[in-house]
Protein backbone atom coordinates (compact mmCIF):
# COMPACT_ATOMS: atom_id res chain seq x y z
CA UNK A 1 0.00 0.00 0.00
CA UNK A 2 3.24 2.45 0.71
CA UNK A 3 5.11 1.22 -2.24
CA UNK A 4 4.33 4.52 -4.64
CA UNK A 5 5.36 6.27 -1.57
CA UNK A 6 8.49 4.91 -0.92
CA UNK A 7 9.36 5.33 -4.31
CA UNK A 8 9.04 8.71 -4.17
CA UNK A 9 11.71 9.11 -1.63
CA UNK A 10 14.13 6.89 -2.70
CA UNK A 11 16.55 9.06 -3.86
CA UNK A 12 16.81 11.06 -1.26
CA UNK A 13 17.41 8.23 1.02
CA UNK A 14 20.26 7.59 -0.11
CA UNK A 15 22.03 10.93 1.42
CA UNK A 16 20.25 11.20 4.79
CA UNK A 17 22.31 10.12 7.90
CA UNK A 18 20.69 8.85 10.11
CA UNK A 19 20.93 10.32 13.81
CA UNK A 20 22.45 8.11 16.67
CA UNK A 21 19.87 9.98 19.31
CA UNK A 22 18.03 7.46 20.63
CA UNK A 23 20.52 5.02 20.63
CA UNK A 24 22.96 5.25 23.75
CA UNK A 25 21.55 8.34 25.49
CA UNK A 26 23.64 8.04 28.49
CA UNK A 27 26.78 8.62 26.44
CA UNK A 28 29.11 11.78 26.48
CA UNK A 29 27.31 14.19 23.69
CA UNK A 30 31.18 14.98 22.39
CA UNK A 31 31.07 11.49 21.04
CA UNK A 32 27.95 12.41 19.02
CA UNK A 33 29.91 14.84 17.65
CA UNK A 34 33.04 13.31 16.84
CA UNK A 35 30.82 11.37 14.32
CA UNK A 36 31.76 12.40 11.32
CA UNK A 37 28.45 12.67 9.06
CA UNK A 38 30.70 13.56 6.30
CA UNK A 39 32.38 10.27 5.18
CA UNK A 40 28.96 8.68 5.78
CA UNK A 41 27.38 10.64 3.04
CA UNK A 42 30.19 10.90 0.76
CA UNK A 43 29.84 7.18 0.06
CA UNK A 44 26.36 6.50 -1.35
CA UNK A 45 26.67 9.66 -3.40
CA UNK A 46 29.50 8.25 -5.07
CA UNK A 47 28.33 4.74 -5.21
CA UNK A 48 24.95 6.26 -6.70
CA UNK A 49 27.01 8.49 -9.34
CA UNK A 50 28.68 5.15 -10.21
CA UNK A 51 25.40 3.38 -10.74
CA UNK A 52 24.14 5.86 -13.06
CA UNK A 53 27.20 6.27 -14.97
CA UNK A 54 25.86 2.19 -15.88
CA UNK A 55 23.85 1.31 -18.62
CA UNK A 56 22.95 -1.45 -16.11
CA UNK A 57 22.40 -0.03 -12.46
CA UNK A 58 22.05 -3.71 -10.23
CA UNK A 59 20.37 -1.59 -7.63
CA UNK A 60 17.62 -0.79 -9.18
CA UNK A 61 14.06 -1.07 -8.23
CA UNK A 62 13.19 0.06 -12.01
CA UNK A 63 14.98 -3.74 -13.38
CA UNK A 64 13.68 -7.06 -13.24
CA UNK A 65 10.10 -7.92 -11.13
CA UNK A 66 10.72 -5.34 -8.82
CA UNK A 67 6.75 -4.31 -9.56
CA UNK A 68 4.59 -6.51 -7.58
CA UNK A 69 7.09 -8.15 -6.17
CA UNK A 70 6.51 -9.68 -2.74
CA UNK A 71 10.69 -9.57 -1.60
CA UNK A 72 11.58 -5.75 -0.25
CA UNK A 73 14.41 -4.93 1.37
CA UNK A 74 14.50 -3.13 4.38
CA UNK A 75 17.00 -0.22 4.00
CA UNK A 76 16.90 1.67 7.52
CA UNK A 77 14.24 1.74 10.10
CA UNK A 78 10.54 2.12 8.46
CA UNK A 79 11.94 2.48 4.55
CA UNK A 80 12.17 -0.10 2.37
CA UNK A 81 11.66 -0.87 -0.95
CA UNK A 82 10.93 -3.43 -3.47
CA UNK A 83 14.24 -5.93 -4.93
CA UNK A 84 15.47 -5.32 -8.30
CA UNK A 85 17.33 -8.31 -10.25
CA UNK A 86 20.63 -7.39 -7.84
CA UNK A 87 21.28 -5.92 -4.72
CA UNK A 88 24.49 -4.79 -3.09
CA UNK A 89 25.42 -5.01 0.62
CA UNK A 90 28.82 -3.93 2.37
CA UNK A 91 29.75 -6.92 4.06
CA UNK A 92 29.92 -6.45 7.75
CA UNK A 93 26.44 -4.93 7.18
CA UNK A 94 23.10 -6.24 7.98
CA UNK A 95 20.57 -7.37 4.97
CA UNK A 96 17.04 -7.26 6.08
CA UNK A 97 14.74 -8.49 3.53
CA UNK A 98 10.83 -8.60 3.81
CA UNK A 99 8.77 -11.07 1.89
CA UNK A 100 4.87 -10.31 1.64
CA UNK A 101 2.33 -13.58 2.98
CA UNK A 102 1.10 -14.93 6.09
CA UNK A 103 3.00 -17.78 4.95
CA UNK A 104 6.54 -17.80 3.62
CA UNK A 105 9.22 -20.31 2.31
CA UNK A 106 12.78 -18.71 2.16
CA UNK A 107 15.98 -19.97 0.66
CA UNK A 108 19.20 -18.50 0.96
CA UNK A 109 22.67 -19.84 -0.47
CA UNK A 110 23.49 -23.21 1.11
CA UNK A 111 26.85 -21.86 2.94
CA UNK A 112 24.34 -20.25 5.29
CA UNK A 113 22.74 -22.82 5.75
CA UNK A 114 25.94 -25.13 6.34
CA UNK A 115 27.72 -22.28 8.12
CA UNK A 116 25.01 -21.62 11.18
CA UNK A 117 26.73 -19.15 13.18
CA UNK A 118 23.49 -17.67 14.17
CA UNK A 119 23.96 -14.75 11.95
CA UNK A 120 20.83 -15.43 10.23
CA UNK A 121 17.56 -15.21 11.75
CA UNK A 122 14.07 -15.56 10.02
CA UNK A 123 10.74 -14.02 12.06
CA UNK A 124 7.16 -14.35 11.25
CA UNK A 125 4.97 -10.95 11.13
CA UNK A 126 1.40 -11.25 10.59
CA UNK A 127 1.48 -10.64 6.42
CA UNK A 128 4.99 -10.96 5.90
CA UNK A 129 8.11 -12.69 7.02
CA UNK A 130 11.66 -11.18 7.92
CA UNK A 131 14.79 -12.60 7.06
CA UNK A 132 17.86 -10.79 8.92
CA UNK A 133 21.71 -11.45 8.23
CA UNK A 134 24.03 -9.64 10.38
CA UNK A 135 27.92 -9.91 10.52
CA UNK A 136 27.43 -10.60 6.76
CA UNK A 137 30.21 -12.00 4.31
CA UNK A 138 31.40 -11.82 1.06
CA UNK A 139 30.89 -15.63 1.14
CA UNK A 140 26.87 -15.07 1.37
CA UNK A 141 26.61 -13.51 -1.90
CA UNK A 142 23.99 -15.65 -3.70
CA UNK A 143 20.04 -15.48 -4.54
CA UNK A 144 17.84 -15.34 -2.29
CA UNK A 145 14.26 -15.87 -2.98
CA UNK A 146 11.00 -16.58 -1.26
CA UNK A 147 7.70 -17.96 -1.72
CA UNK A 148 4.42 -16.71 -0.49
CA UNK A 149 0.75 -17.49 0.36
CA UNK A 150 -1.83 -15.17 1.13
CA UNK A 151 -4.06 -16.92 3.50
CA UNK A 152 -6.85 -15.52 5.29
CA UNK A 153 -10.11 -16.35 7.28
CA UNK A 154 -12.05 -18.56 5.28
CA UNK A 155 -8.22 -20.15 3.51
CA UNK A 156 -5.77 -18.85 1.12
CA UNK A 157 -6.15 -17.32 -1.74
CA UNK A 158 -6.55 -18.59 -5.51
CA UNK A 159 -3.61 -18.21 -8.13
CA UNK A 160 -1.32 -19.69 -5.37
CA UNK A 161 2.12 -18.99 -4.44
CA UNK A 162 3.99 -16.08 -5.29
CA UNK A 163 7.56 -15.96 -5.07
CA UNK A 164 10.07 -12.81 -5.32
CA UNK A 165 14.14 -13.06 -6.00
CA UNK A 166 17.13 -11.07 -5.69
CA UNK A 167 20.67 -11.79 -6.02
CA UNK A 168 22.81 -10.25 -2.96
CA UNK A 169 26.48 -9.17 -3.83
CA UNK A 170 28.05 -8.77 -0.51
CA UNK A 171 30.83 -6.37 -1.46
CA UNK A 172 34.33 -6.54 0.39
CA UNK A 173 37.29 -4.42 -0.49
CA UNK A 174 39.57 -7.33 0.21
CA UNK A 175 37.53 -10.16 -1.35
CA UNK A 176 36.76 -9.68 -4.72
CA UNK A 177 35.86 -13.24 -5.52
CA UNK A 178 33.15 -15.28 -3.17
CA UNK A 179 35.50 -16.92 -0.94
CA UNK A 180 35.83 -20.98 -1.56
CA UNK A 181 38.04 -23.59 0.78
CA UNK A 182 38.94 -25.58 -2.21
CA UNK A 183 42.04 -24.80 -3.64
CA UNK A 184 41.48 -26.22 -6.86
CA UNK A 185 38.15 -27.38 -8.18
CA UNK A 186 38.38 -30.41 -11.00
CA UNK A 187 35.34 -29.25 -13.90
CA UNK A 188 34.50 -32.28 -16.58
CA UNK A 189 33.65 -30.95 -19.76
CA UNK A 190 31.18 -32.87 -21.85
CA UNK A 191 30.39 -32.83 -25.41
CA UNK A 192 27.72 -30.51 -26.44
CA UNK A 193 26.91 -29.84 -22.39
CA UNK A 194 27.53 -26.52 -21.08
CA UNK A 195 30.02 -26.20 -18.26
CA UNK A 196 30.26 -23.69 -15.35
CA UNK A 197 33.81 -21.95 -13.93
CA UNK A 198 31.90 -20.93 -10.46
CA UNK A 199 34.04 -17.87 -10.23
CA UNK A 200 31.66 -15.87 -8.24
CA UNK A 201 32.50 -12.19 -7.96
CA UNK A 202 31.47 -10.42 -4.55
CA UNK A 203 31.38 -6.91 -6.50
CA UNK A 204 29.30 -6.62 -9.49
CA UNK A 205 31.09 -4.15 -10.92
CA UNK A 206 34.22 -5.80 -11.10
CA UNK A 207 36.18 -6.73 -14.17
CA UNK A 208 36.54 -10.12 -14.79
CA UNK A 209 38.60 -11.81 -17.30
CA UNK A 210 40.14 -15.72 -17.85
CA UNK A 211 43.23 -17.44 -18.07
CA UNK A 212 44.99 -20.35 -18.45
CA UNK A 213 47.74 -21.59 -16.32
CA UNK A 214 49.62 -22.85 -19.12
CA UNK A 215 51.09 -21.73 -21.30
CA UNK A 216 50.48 -18.70 -19.65
CA UNK A 217 48.12 -16.83 -21.36
CA UNK A 218 43.68 -14.78 -21.29
CA UNK A 219 41.40 -17.33 -23.03
CA UNK A 220 39.15 -15.30 -25.43
CA UNK A 221 35.72 -14.81 -24.39
CA UNK A 222 33.53 -14.05 -26.98
CA UNK A 223 30.09 -14.32 -25.60
CA UNK A 224 28.64 -17.17 -27.58
CA UNK A 225 30.91 -19.90 -27.02
CA UNK A 226 32.31 -18.71 -23.55
CA UNK A 227 30.34 -15.79 -21.29
CA UNK A 228 30.58 -14.27 -17.75
CA UNK A 229 27.79 -14.59 -15.85
CA UNK A 230 28.05 -12.01 -12.97
CA UNK A 231 25.52 -14.21 -10.56
CA UNK A 232 27.67 -17.44 -11.83
CA UNK A 233 30.75 -17.40 -13.12
CA UNK A 234 32.30 -18.57 -16.63
CA UNK A 235 29.58 -20.73 -18.74
CA UNK A 236 31.36 -22.27 -21.01
CA UNK A 237 28.62 -23.84 -24.15
CA UNK A 238 30.84 -25.40 -26.24
CA UNK A 239 33.27 -27.87 -24.18
CA UNK A 240 35.82 -28.09 -26.73
CA UNK A 241 39.42 -30.79 -25.87
CA UNK A 242 41.53 -27.45 -26.62
CA UNK A 243 40.22 -26.06 -23.61
CA UNK A 244 40.88 -28.82 -21.34
CA UNK A 245 44.25 -27.59 -18.77
CA UNK A 246 44.21 -25.56 -15.90
CA UNK A 247 41.90 -22.39 -15.98
CA UNK A 248 41.05 -19.56 -13.03
CA UNK A 249 39.84 -15.88 -13.74
CA UNK A 250 40.91 -12.23 -12.43
CA UNK A 251 38.86 -9.75 -10.83
CA UNK A 252 39.86 -6.31 -10.84
CA UNK A 253 38.40 -3.07 -9.28
CA UNK A 254 40.04 0.32 -9.03
CA UNK A 255 43.27 -0.64 -7.44
CA UNK A 256 42.58 -4.43 -6.27
CA UNK A 257 43.83 -7.29 -8.70
CA UNK A 258 42.36 -10.67 -7.45
CA UNK A 259 43.04 -14.21 -8.94
CA UNK A 260 40.30 -17.06 -8.20
CA UNK A 261 40.33 -20.67 -7.34
CA UNK A 262 41.86 -23.03 -9.86
CA UNK A 263 40.27 -24.93 -12.55
CA UNK A 264 41.09 -28.47 -13.41
CA UNK A 265 39.49 -28.47 -16.53
CA UNK A 266 38.73 -32.26 -18.13
CA UNK A 267 37.21 -33.49 -21.36
CA UNK A 268 35.30 -36.23 -21.53
CA UNK A 269 34.23 -37.53 -24.81
CA UNK A 270 30.62 -37.66 -23.73
CA UNK A 271 27.86 -39.41 -26.39
CA UNK A 272 24.92 -38.31 -27.68
CA UNK A 273 22.73 -41.45 -26.60
CA UNK A 274 22.94 -44.86 -25.49
CA UNK A 275 24.55 -47.39 -27.37
CA UNK A 276 23.05 -49.74 -29.97
CA UNK A 277 24.42 -52.98 -30.46
CA UNK A 278 23.78 -55.95 -32.39
CA UNK A 279 24.07 -59.28 -31.92
CA UNK A 280 25.57 -62.36 -34.01
CA UNK A 281 26.31 -66.29 -32.79
CA UNK A 282 28.82 -67.70 -35.50
CA UNK A 283 25.91 -70.58 -35.58
CA UNK A 284 22.45 -70.95 -34.48
CA UNK A 285 22.69 -74.49 -33.89
CA UNK A 286 25.88 -76.37 -32.89
CA UNK A 287 26.72 -80.32 -32.36
CA UNK A 288 28.03 -80.96 -28.65
CA UNK A 289 32.22 -80.71 -29.07
CA UNK A 290 32.06 -77.94 -31.35
CA UNK A 291 33.39 -74.76 -30.79
CA UNK A 292 30.90 -71.25 -32.00
CA UNK A 293 31.00 -67.66 -30.41
CA UNK A 294 28.76 -64.63 -30.67
CA UNK A 295 29.78 -61.26 -31.37
CA UNK A 296 28.37 -58.58 -29.84
CA UNK A 297 29.37 -55.28 -32.23
CA UNK A 298 28.66 -50.95 -31.34
CA UNK A 299 28.93 -48.94 -34.34
CA UNK A 300 28.94 -45.18 -33.00
CA UNK A 301 30.96 -41.93 -32.25
CA UNK A 302 34.85 -42.15 -32.23
CA UNK A 303 36.22 -41.40 -29.06
CA UNK A 304 33.67 -42.96 -26.96
CA UNK A 305 34.27 -46.22 -24.78
CA UNK A 306 31.77 -48.86 -24.94
CA UNK A 307 31.79 -51.75 -21.73
CA UNK A 308 30.17 -54.76 -22.66
CA UNK A 309 28.77 -57.10 -20.36
CA UNK A 310 27.45 -60.60 -21.17
CA UNK A 311 24.77 -63.27 -19.63
CA UNK A 312 24.63 -66.89 -21.10
CA UNK A 313 23.17 -70.25 -20.13
CA UNK A 314 26.73 -71.78 -18.82
CA UNK A 315 26.64 -68.57 -16.36
CA UNK A 316 25.06 -70.56 -13.53
CA UNK A 317 26.93 -73.81 -13.60
CA UNK A 318 30.34 -71.85 -13.53
CA UNK A 319 31.08 -72.36 -17.35
CA UNK A 320 34.01 -70.56 -18.11
CA UNK A 321 33.61 -68.48 -21.28
CA UNK A 322 36.45 -66.23 -22.60
CA UNK A 323 35.81 -62.88 -23.95
CA UNK A 324 37.95 -60.76 -26.13
CA UNK A 325 37.27 -56.76 -27.22
CA UNK A 326 38.21 -54.80 -29.60
CA UNK A 327 37.95 -50.88 -30.41
CA UNK A 328 38.69 -49.77 -34.28
CA UNK A 329 38.15 -46.90 -36.45
CA UNK A 330 35.82 -47.68 -39.75
CA UNK A 331 34.66 -45.47 -42.86
CA UNK A 332 30.59 -46.08 -43.46
CA UNK A 333 29.42 -43.96 -45.88
CA UNK A 334 31.77 -41.67 -45.93
CA UNK A 335 31.57 -40.92 -42.32
CA UNK A 336 34.57 -42.22 -39.59
CA UNK A 337 33.18 -43.88 -36.87
CA UNK A 338 34.20 -46.59 -34.13
CA UNK A 339 33.45 -50.29 -33.98
CA UNK A 340 33.72 -51.54 -30.71
CA UNK A 341 33.56 -55.57 -30.40
CA UNK A 342 33.39 -57.80 -27.67
CA UNK A 343 33.35 -61.69 -29.05
CA UNK A 344 32.04 -64.45 -26.11
CA UNK A 345 33.79 -68.04 -27.40
CA UNK A 346 32.17 -71.33 -26.32
CA UNK A 347 34.73 -73.87 -26.16
CA UNK A 348 33.39 -77.67 -27.10
CA UNK A 349 29.56 -76.61 -26.69
CA UNK A 350 27.55 -78.75 -23.61
CA UNK A 351 24.31 -79.02 -23.14
CA UNK A 352 24.30 -76.35 -20.35
CA UNK A 353 25.23 -73.74 -23.30
CA UNK A 354 21.99 -74.34 -25.38
CA UNK A 355 19.83 -70.99 -24.68
CA UNK A 356 19.79 -67.06 -24.50
CA UNK A 357 23.15 -65.09 -25.11
CA UNK A 358 22.87 -61.32 -23.92
CA UNK A 359 25.31 -58.73 -24.50
CA UNK A 360 24.58 -55.39 -22.90
CA UNK A 361 26.42 -52.41 -24.19
CA UNK A 362 26.76 -49.62 -21.44
CA UNK A 363 28.77 -45.92 -22.09
CA UNK A 364 27.91 -42.76 -20.29
CA UNK A 365 24.28 -41.97 -21.54
CA UNK A 366 23.43 -45.81 -20.81
CA UNK A 367 22.55 -49.41 -21.71
CA UNK A 368 20.90 -51.48 -24.27
CA UNK A 369 21.02 -55.05 -24.40
CA UNK A 370 20.72 -57.20 -27.39
CA UNK A 371 20.35 -60.98 -27.36
CA UNK A 372 20.64 -64.05 -29.71
CA UNK A 373 19.98 -68.00 -29.28
CA UNK A 374 21.68 -70.61 -30.03
CA UNK A 375 20.76 -74.01 -30.11
CA UNK A 376 23.49 -77.47 -28.75
CA UNK A 377 22.58 -80.26 -30.71
CA UNK A 378 23.18 -84.06 -29.03
CA UNK A 379 26.95 -85.14 -30.74
CA UNK A 380 27.00 -87.04 -34.26
CA UNK A 381 26.37 -90.28 -34.21
CA UNK A 382 29.69 -91.04 -35.74
CA UNK A 383 32.27 -90.33 -33.62
CA UNK A 384 34.36 -88.48 -36.56
CA UNK A 385 36.65 -86.84 -33.63
CA UNK A 386 38.14 -83.33 -33.23
CA UNK A 387 40.50 -83.53 -35.84
CA UNK A 388 39.94 -81.06 -38.40
CA UNK A 389 39.66 -81.62 -42.28
C1 LIG B 1 28.29 -9.81 15.14
O1 LIG B 1 29.53 -9.18 15.35
C2 LIG B 1 29.66 -8.58 16.63
C3 LIG B 1 30.97 -7.84 16.67
O2 LIG B 1 32.01 -8.63 16.21
C4 LIG B 1 29.57 -9.66 17.71
O3 LIG B 1 29.67 -9.10 18.99
C5 LIG B 1 28.25 -10.38 17.57
O4 LIG B 1 28.18 -11.45 18.47
C6 LIG B 1 28.05 -10.91 16.16
N1 LIG B 1 26.73 -11.45 16.03
C7 LIG B 1 26.48 -12.68 15.55
C8 LIG B 1 25.06 -13.13 15.57
O5 LIG B 1 27.34 -13.39 15.09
Amino acid sequence: MDFKVLLILLPSFLLIVECDEKQKPGKTTGKKVVASPKSITKKPKQDLLKRQQKSRPPNSPSQGQAAGSILSQVLQRGRFQPVGDTVTVKAGQTLELRCKGTSVRWSYPRYLQEDDEGRLRIKRFGRYSQLLLVNSTAADTGEYSCGGYQCEGDGCHDGGEKTGKTFVFFTDPQELFVPTEDYYVAVQLRTRQPALLPCQVTNPQARVTLHREFPPEQVPVDGVKISFDVKKGYIIYQPQPSLAGSLYCIAELGSLRQMSTKYMLLYLHYPSAPPKPSVEASVSSVRAGDNFFVTCTVLGELDISVEFTWEYPGQQFGRPLYVRESTEQTRRGGQLLQESQSILNVDEARAVDDGTYTCSAQNLQGSTSVSTRVTVLPPAPSASGRTQG
